[in-house]
């Protein structure tokens, strides 16, 4: 075998919940050209369909499914549909959460509403579909991956009111890890990708501010923001053959922060 096929995802089923957005967009048209076919949900329907028709003008092959994946029924929904359209699912890539800057709160005094709406944004939507997803998987017992995307704020305190993303990308790490445990009995490997700040409109208007972008981009080695298509090596890795033998792991991306921490 050349040692680039086992990067190929030829014959796969990759179920992607905010498939639509910026990073899960660029995730869905990378994997569908590396052969995958792609399960594109979100919940706003002419986003999604948009993200369909790209895949498909590069001659891949894409579902959209509208999709509130917090909603239990929803979630099993989008992928009962993605295995009646493709006959199977092998791989699930959680895309949808952020809401970070939206909610800025001091620790002491961080509201309950903001921060349920933060987990469930983060964590209930990684939860459900990726519980129907491996069920679907194990049913199957042909193996899967499971990729979460979660943040280097996971990792790292912050002093900017982000108590509940962080915690809630914490709890996206250790899921990473416990999910890994269980799941390696049936061949499914279960791993995290977290980057720093993306240039991606969930982060616009932070880094339209000059002096935070400054800031950012001097407190990382290599001296620059990330872009959505920087996540999409690290992803093809952690959804083909060639991470077998990788489970459990988060990988930061994050052009050196983290290493400096
Ligand atoms: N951008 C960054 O700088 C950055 C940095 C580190 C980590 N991350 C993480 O990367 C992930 C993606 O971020 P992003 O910047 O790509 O965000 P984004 O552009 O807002 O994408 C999120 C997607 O999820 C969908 N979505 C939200 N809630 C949903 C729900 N309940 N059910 C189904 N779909 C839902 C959204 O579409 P609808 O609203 O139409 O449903 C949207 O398409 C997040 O977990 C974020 O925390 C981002």
């Amino acid at each position: 075998m050349r040692v680039l096929d086992r990067f190929n995802l030829d014959g796969r089923v990759a179920v992607i919940p905010g498939g639509s957005g910026a990073i899960g967009s660029s995730l869905a048209i990378g994997l569908a050209a590396a052969g995958a076919k792609v399960s594109v949900i979100g919940r706003n329907s002419d986003r999604v369909e948009e993200v369909v028709k790209t895949v498909a003008d590069q001659g891949g092959d894409a579902l959209g499914v509208t999709a509130d994946v917090t909603i239990e029924t929803d979630a099993q929904r989008a992928v009962d549909e993605t295995v009646a359209s493709f006959g199977q699912v092998d791989i699930i890539v959680n895309a949808v959460g952020g809401g970070a800057g939206e909610v800025l709160h001091h620790a002491e005094a961080y509201p309950q509403k903001d921060w349920d709406w933060i987990f469930d944004l983060n964590v209930r939507s990684t939860l459900l579909p990726t519980q129907a997803a491996v069920r679907a998987m194990i049913e199957a017992d042909e193996g899967g991956r499971v990729l979460n995307i979660s943040s280097v704020r996971g990792q790292l305190g912050i002093n900017a009111g982000y108590s509940a993303y962080v915690a809630a990308k914490g709890a996206v790490d250790s899921l990473t890890r416990q999910w890994a445990t269980e799941w390696a009995k049936h061949s499914i490997t279960v791993n995290a990708i977290s980057p720093t700040f993306v240039d991606t409109p969930q982060v616009a208007m932070l880094l339209d501010d000059p002096d935070f972008k400054a800031g950012i981009i001097n407190r990382v080695p290599l001296r620059r923001i990330g872009e959505t298509d920087d996540l999409l090596g690290a992803a093809l890795l952690f959804c083909s053959d060639a991470s077998a033998f990788i489970t459990g792991q988060i990988l930061t991306i994050d052009g050196g922060l983290t290493a400096t921490q």
